[in-house]
């Protein structure tokens, strides 16, 4: 029935991308347009001594030095209690207490942005430095349990975990760590402020329009009608863009102070601390079984750090509670301060690094059994959700298991680690299991169809580079008979149709339903027109018989009787016609479980005398829901992919333990996987649709790509090498010397 759907368009932005057409918030040009420069602390906790601005402000060009001394006080200091994310806690020069190191402690606007950072260097600094803490296994003692994280339960208990330990025969019971990661997307966050009046628009690199746009407003105490964002582009977020931090409004205040408009973007240092971060985990996993592999029990008890002034909770033990069938089952998820900035969102929070502890144990427990890791995930696999009691709207899992086995070669695997080697060449194969919510939220759209017979469709969405504009064009080319090329789609504008924010995968399976209505709707009127119009060589015809194709209304019956766009609205008086429609989810959440599957199998390379580890071939097979786009959807699972490379072998925030320091503070050091690093990625997926989530069966695919793989590719240097590393990232001195 469908033309488009599905079918790998090229990018609709991708010329624009390559030829620097593209904007990105850094890049608008605005006349008087003044630069600022960030300052932030060089120490984890205490607070400013003094500050000496006297010299930075009389040199050439600077138009302001703004420090807790002189910065405008904000409403409730700085903190509304409703500013998303609740409790969010911004460094906004409301005061001179540090709580870690690079906090946002100044900020210096002059005409240049040469002149902005001489100025910032001569800043005079003088602290009352304190102890700060830095140490996870000291601070550990003092842990707390987080309210609702994510809004999720905290802890869970279903049967009876005592008893299913005792029924079990063997054990797993393992500590699993994952280090403090930073997000890294090739465009630093960047932020432009320009006040008209009581008006401000923000040009800001940003997941989330609305959410930026709400926060910034009951930060600086402004209606949020007053504050407009803009954000065609954005060079990458996987969630450290996802909320607003301090840059963002510090930008707006100085901008208003200074009566310019004033550009702010982080400096690739001050990326690691004032937004956020993969926090440090620590998991325990304790899994027992019966001799044939039946799972008895299982308990996750997860520890992750926060800051000083926020709670933030990596909720790794999600993927517990759903993967297995598992009848008693314990989780806890405890937070742990320290004085470092407040880690977030980062691309499958919780699911990453729990799927990592989770699926290793699974392995262990494998060999433990001698039974295949592959037989033992099926023998507990889950066929309804074991904690919510619910059924899932579709779950392929078993489907991408065997697909993804016979693909990928899994049956040449010889059971015993350190059995397959090719001369010095230790070989390895491993699996994981990959899964994340499908999640969708309510959104708007607007489809307004030209006198020229082309097409505007808006909504105030996002694209991250993930293919938002390329997929919403398909959709609604779909609906409205419109070919792509004429149809022009616009997001990234905070005063469009509302829209969620980027974030936990959600966007194509909450936007795509509101384009394909709003196109319905007005296609629907386009129709009638014609149909009503004497004028039209389809007037008369059975409405049952007229579809839109190509620009042409038209008989299906008769493929003659025809009549263009153009025409039938030339014919009308030349006016546009629009339908606007808000979406948003019924009762089926409450009905069945949303998630996505994957099944990742990965073959590494170790060499036996060094122990460097090369990943020669990953196979992720993927149960995403119905495919938009297959090209834009297999780009971002591969590119999932080679984060969970990153993730496994590489990527890892080094912290300084005296002065609470991100020691690798930069693209030099913080490794992430290059070309070279990256083998052969299969990437499949089946296109199973949704039966339950929305009208097009789609879900998101922006997070579930890093889940599984972290711990295929762990499990796998298990099978090469026999050494069991349970702290990432699995480094070569933790192989060699194992
Ligand atoms: Mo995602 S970590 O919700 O951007």
């Amino acid at each position: 029935m469908s033309t488009m759907i599905g079918h790998p368009l090229d990018r609709t932005d991708g010329l624009l991308k390559v030829t620097g057409e593209a904007r990105y918030a850094a890049e608008f040009p605005e006349a008087r347009l003044a630069h600022g420069v960030l300052v932030t602390s060089t120490i984890a906790k205490g607070s400013i001594a003094s500050i000496d601005t006297s010299r930075a402000s009389t040199l050439p060009g600077v138009l302001l030095v703004m420090t807790y001394q002189n910065a405008p006080r904000l409403p409730n200091g700085g903190r509304p209690a409703l500013a998303p994310p609740a409790g969010r806690h911004l460094s906004l020069l409301q005061d001179n207490e540090i709580h870690y190191s690079n906090e946002p402690i100044a900020i210096v606007v002059a005409d240049t942005l040469e002149h902005a950072t001489d100025a910032a260097r001569q800043l005079r600094i003088t602290y009352a430095a304190q102890p700060p803490a830095l140490d996870f296994t000291q601070a550990k003692s003092g842990a707390h349990a987080p309210d609702k994280p994510q809004g999720r339960q905290t802890d869970t208990s279903r049967g009876d975990y005592d008893a299913g330990l005792a029924a079990g025969v063997v054990r797993v019971d393992a500590v699993y760590t994952t280090p403090m990661e930073h997000h890294n997307p090739m465009e630093p966050h960047a932020t432009m402020a320009v006040w008209d009046g009581p008006q401000l628009t923000l040009y800001d690199s940003t997941q989330g329009v609305t959410g930026t746009r709400t926060a910034v407003a009951k930060t600086l105490g402004m209606s949020p009608d007053d504050v407009r964002v803009i954000s065609p582009f954005v060079g990458g977020g996987f969630g450290c863009k996802g909320s607003a931090w301090s840059h963002v409004v510090l930008c707006a205040m100085a901008a208003k102070q200074t009566g310019r408009p004033v550009r702010l973007a982080l400096e690739r240092p001050q990326m690691f601390g004032p937004v956020g971060g993969r926090p440090y985990t620590e998991q325990r996993l304790v899994i027992a079984a019966k001799r044939d592999g039946t799972l008895t029990a299982m308990r996750h008890d997860s520890f992750s750090n926060t800051s000083m002034i926020e709670d933030w909770t990596e909720t790794c033990c999600m993927v517990t509670r759903m993967m297995y069938a598992v009848p008693n089952q314990v989780t806890t998820h405890r937070l742990v301060q320290l004085n470092v900035g407040t880690p977030t969102f980062m691309r499958a929070p919780g699911e990453t690094t729990g799927s990592w502890a989770l699926e290793t144990a699974m392995d262990e427990l494998s060999y433990e059994l001698k039974m295949d890791p592959l037989a033992l995930r099926l023998k507990n696999y889950a066929e309804s959700d074991p904690q919510e009691n619910k059924p899932w709207s579709s779950k392929a899992l078993r489907q991408c298991y065997s697909v993804g086995a016979e693909r990928f070669g899994w049956s040449r695997r010889t059971p015993q680690p350190r059995s397959m080697r090719d001369g010095n060449t230790l070989i390895g194969l491993g699996m994981g299991t990959a899964t994340y919510p499908a999640n969708r939220s309510e959104a708007a759209a607007l489809a307004r169809i030209l006198p020229d017979g082309t097409a505007m469709v808006v909504s105030g969405t996002q694209d991250l580079g993930t293919g938002t504009y390329t997929v919403m064009t398909q959709v609604a080319s779909d609906a409205l008979g419109i070919a792509p090329e004429n149809i022009r789609f616009g997001l990234g504008d905070s005063s469009l149709p509302k829209a969620p924010v980027s974030g936990g995968s959600q966007s194509v399976a909450s936007v795509s339903p509101a384009v394909r209505d709003a196109c319905d709707q007005v296609r629907g009127k386009l129709v009638a027109m014609a149909l009503a119009d004497h004028g039209s060589p389809v007037f008369g015809i059975a409405p049952d018989d007229v579809t839109v194709q190509n620009g042409w209304v038209m008989s299906r019956s008769d493929a003659s009787t025809r009549d263009p766009i153009a025409a039938v609205l030339a014919r009308a008086g030349g006016q546009p016609i629009e339908a606007s429609i808000s979406t948003k989810p019924g009762d089926e959440k409450q009905r069945y479980s949303f998630h996505s599957w994957g099944a990742v199998f990965a073959e590494v390379h170790v060499d036996a005398d060094l122990g460097t580890i090369r990943v020669a071939k990953i196979t992720g097979v993927y149960n995403v829901g119905r495919m938009l786009n297959v090209k834009t959807a297999r780009s971002q699972l591969m590119g999932g992919l080679v984060w969970g490379i990153g993730a496994a072998l590489e990527e890892g925030t080094v912290l300084d333990a005296q002065y609470g320091r991100f020691i690798n503070a930069n693209l030099a050091e913080y490794h992430v996987p290059a070309n070279a690093d990256v083998g052969t990625l299969d990437v499949v997926v089946l296109d199973e649709p949704d039966p339950f989530i929305n009208s097009l069966g789609s879900r998101g695919i922006g997070e579930i790509g890093i889940t599984g793989v972290v711990a295929a590719i762990g499990n796998a240097v298990y099978h090469a090498s026999g050494v069991r590393v349970r702290d990432l990232p699995v480094t070569l001195d933790k192989v060699a010397m194992g």
